[in-house]
């Protein structure tokens, strides 16, 4: 029988790096594992940890957390234009997007060096540089908690939208996913590199995948924290997506405003620039930040409490909502 930890330590298992204890913790390296774990049934409240890289405990878990461990990468499918993989939940996301890169096989370029674990990356719709994981995702498998019963999701089950999916929504903390397929291309076709920054980090180089993931890394590395030396969950807030009326009205105040057309009625404007407006890049309040480089990311410079940081991002919001009438949504999740 695997055994479980209690009262466990997850300070060094998830990026913010904040002290909270789990009064169940157990690794599973297989779905006959965790379907073993789930049949003991020990514990009434149950959560699956991925890469922890997009989790704030504010204070200690009453339930078991299930980390998963399963690995593997493997061609499942080829034609001559693509070939469907199937990743094992536990990899890496920048492990397996290195895979794609050595293998020639485009679609996940733009996503290099996004923190966390392959099972995690559908349930918040990773993306990054104009590309999310539902342009190249097919369908994945997953374990109910409930009953240890195994079921298939296609993309159309999946309702994946801006950092969400209906594993974020109606399905949250029921499902545990086990394998992801995702569809690569043999000869990238779908090169994207009109996002941001990457057509100047690209310079002269030409825009092959391996170049474009190269470009994305330099991009990341130099404004977003490395979580081994300063934790942090990434983008903390979602952009906000407003009515095109009050975008205008902001407009007036502000002409320079950035924003992205969503549709004829929708405007999004990045939130890193409404944080940044209002004085807040760089500032601490002990040990708990925000991000020098990129108002977006808060940071823990060592001993902030789960509970300090999400008492700032609070302030932040409440900021943002006095000033600009609009209400941030936190995209990293709140325990
Ligand atoms: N900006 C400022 N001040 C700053 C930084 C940015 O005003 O100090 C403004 C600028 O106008 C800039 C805009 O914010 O053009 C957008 O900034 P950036 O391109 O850095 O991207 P973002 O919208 O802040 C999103 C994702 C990131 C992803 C990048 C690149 C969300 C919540 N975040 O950030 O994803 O890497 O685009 O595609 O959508 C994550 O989800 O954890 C994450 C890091």
């Amino acid at each position: 029988m695997i055994s479980i930890s209690r009262n466990y330590p997850l300070k060094h298992i998830t990026t913010f790096g904040v002290a909270a204890n789990a009064a169940g913790f157990v690794e599973v390296r297989s779905i006959t594992e965790l379907q073993e774990v789930l049949q003991q049934k020990q514990f009434a409240n149950i959560k699956i940890l991925g890469g922890g890289s997009n989790m704030l405990w504010t204070k200690n878990y009453d339930g078991l957390l299930i980390h998963i461990h399963s690995k593997g990468v493997e061609i499942v499918e080829e034609n001559n234009q693509n070939v469907l993989v199937a990743v094992a939940a536990g990899e890496s996301w920048h492990d397996f997007v290195l895979w794609a890169l050595e293998n020639d096989l485009g679609g996940v370029e733009n996503l290099a060096l996004i923190p966390g674990s392959v099972g995690a990356a559908p349930i918040q719709n990773i993306g990054a540089y104009g590309v999310e994981i539902e342009s190249c995702f097919e369908k994945c498998t997953a374990v109910e908690i409930a009953s240890g019963n195994i079921k298939t999701f296609d993309k159309s089950d999946c309702a994946f939208g801006y950092r969400n999916s209906v594993f974020k929504t109606t399905l949250k903390d029921q499902y545990a996913i086990c394998t992801v397929y995702l569809k690569l291309q043999k000869k990238p076709h779908a090169i994207r590199t009109d996002y941001g920054a990457i057509e100047t980090a690209l310079g002269n180089r030409k825009p092959t995948i391996q170049n474009i993931a190269q470009a994305v890394i330099e991009i990341r590395s130099s404004k977003l924290p490395d979580p081994k030396t300063l934790g942090n969950c990434g983008s903390f807030f979602k952009n906000p997506v407003v009515p095109l009326h009050q975008y205008k009205q902001l407009q007036k105040r502000y002409p320079s405003i950035p924003h992205y057309p969503v549709d004829t009625t929708l405007v999004k404007i990045p939130a890193a620039w409404l944080i940044d407006t209002l004085g807040f890049k760089g500032h601490r309040e002990g040990d708990a930040g925000v991000h020098q480089n990129q108002p977006l990311v808060l940071v823990n410079y060592g001993a902030a409490k789960g509970h300090e940081i999400y008492a700032l991002a609070q302030k932040i919001k409440q900021a943002v909502l006095e000033n600009f009438g609009i209400t941030l949504e936190e995209e990293v999740n709140i325990y």
